[in-house]
């Protein structure tokens, strides 16, 4: 069985939405190829967590997850080196999914923001069905079954990954104890004196049945300051608390890069429901013609009206595309009314024609050749497959489900 080291080993998933566009290149695709040199990366189309929210549309999801693998092979995701998998053809994920639901305090899912804001949307017209609640348990299950450490997501994903962490902890905890540890806690329990030894185990039970973080806060305080334990009985008092016997599954831990936030042509975050995007692989002339049309500093109404490129989509262009030099330039001569909008725009239609048009070649390669598309996700998934079932049989083994 093939020993990982989680420090060393990235995991991303993407929901199957279709086609990409410039902001997922510039927020995500460009951090993917940079960390595909540094790390053992593996990406997934996680199509069953587009189920969790667009179940009816299941139909989709074929095309978006062959369309949105070819925009990162085309963006630079190099197949020799990296994993690409589609989730849904790894059942192993959906049996860790399973055990995992076991030992999850539904509290814990209920406080998860993501799921806490669509409650608040959806009121009494709809209820929200249990994949939607149980889908951040999921990612869950995505990440430890890959024993990955380092998790690239936006700011946005932060609360699933702790999520995941809490849940690792208390797998860790349960099933990871080395033979004797229970007895030899609930010993030193008892040394803590009755009083004390009655707040510890109502604490620790508070937080492990409804994962009360400060009942578990408390808890370690309490256990710090008892200055007649050993230092054994002491680490096993803590470690009784949260479970940090024999790590089984790691704790994953989020990778926030320094990514630059390319908004949409409105200066609204770029999305298709916007409908303010440039796609990824776009044409020369959609390229040209999306950024002239682009809305500016509405105070610029005639030539010789001075603009604010604080006020201006434009500027946010100029940040991600365009050098300091040209930077300069461009708040020079919008402040002193010194060129049109038309001329400030050039250089970013010509940057963004220059930076697809490799882009654009890749992916015409891989358009005409969807087989070896669909070869390199066939080769990919068999390769994380082999590592799902690693942790599986390790996972299996720890619960004592060996058996036959
Ligand atoms: N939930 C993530 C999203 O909506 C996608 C995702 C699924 C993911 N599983 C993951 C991201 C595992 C990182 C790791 O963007
Ligand atoms: Fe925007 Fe450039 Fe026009 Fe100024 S000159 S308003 S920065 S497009």
């Amino acid at each position: 069985m093939s020993s990982v080291d989680p420090q060393r080993r990235v995991l991303s998933g993407m929901r199957p939405t279709g086609r990409l566009h410039l902001g997922h290149y510039h927020g995500v695709l460009k951090n993917w190829v940079k960390l595909q040199h540094e790390y053992d990366c593996f990406f997934f189309a996680a199509d069953w967590h587009a189920l969790s929210s667009r179940y009816e549309n299941s139909n989709d999801i074929a095309g978006h997850s062959l369309d949105m693998i070819i925009d990162w092979l085309a963006a630079g995701v190099n197949p020799g080196t990296t994993t690409l998998f589609v989730q849904s053809r790894i059942p192993e994920l959906a049996e860790l999914h399973l055990l995992l639901s076991m030992i999850t305090p539904q509290a814990w899912l209920e406080r998860v923001p993501s799921y806490k804001d669509l409650k608040e949307k959806l009121r009494d017209s709809e209820n929200s069905t249990l994949g939607f609640l149980a889908y951040p348990l999921l990612q869950s299950a995505d990440m430890l079954a890959f024993r990955a450490g380092q998790v690239p997501v936006g700011a946005d994903q932060v609360a699933h990954i702790e999520l995941a962490r809490e849940v690792s902890r208390r797998f860790n905890h349960l099933y990871g104890r080395e033979a004797g540890f229970e007895a030899n806690a609930e010993l030193a329990i008892k040394k803590l004196g009755k009083k004390v030894s009655g707040l510890y185990s109502q604490l620790r039970s508070t937080y492990l049945s409804h994962g009360d973080v400060e009942a578990l806060a408390t808890a370690q305080a309490l256990v710090k300051e008892q200055n007649n334990l050993t230092l054994a009985d002491r680490e096993r008092l803590l470690g009784y608390l949260e479970g940090t016997g024999k790590t089984i599954l790691p704790e994953p831990m989020e990778m926030l890069s320094d990514v630059s936030r390319l908004p949409g042509l409105d200066g609204q975050k770029m999305s298709k429901s916007h409908d303010n995007l440039i796609p990824l692989r776009a044409e020369p002339d959609e390229i040209e013609k999306k950024v002239r049309t682009m809305p500016t500093d509405p105070a610029r109404i005639r030539l010789t009206d001075a603009g604010n490129p604080d006020k201006c989509p434009v500027w946010q262009f100029h940040l991600t595309y365009s050098d300091e030099t040209t930077q300069e330039r461009v708040q020079q001569q919008c402040r002193s009314a010194g060129w049109g909008c038309l001329e400030c725009k050039q250089p970013i239609i010509d940057a963004v024609i220059a930076e697809q048009q490799p882009i654009r070649e890749r992916a015409q390669q891989y358009e005409s050749n969807r087989d070896l598309v669909r070869s390199i996700i066939a080769e990919g998934t068999d390769k994380a497959r082999e590592e799902v079932r690693d942790t599986l049989e390790i996972v299996r083994e720890a619960m004592g489900l060996d058996y036959l």
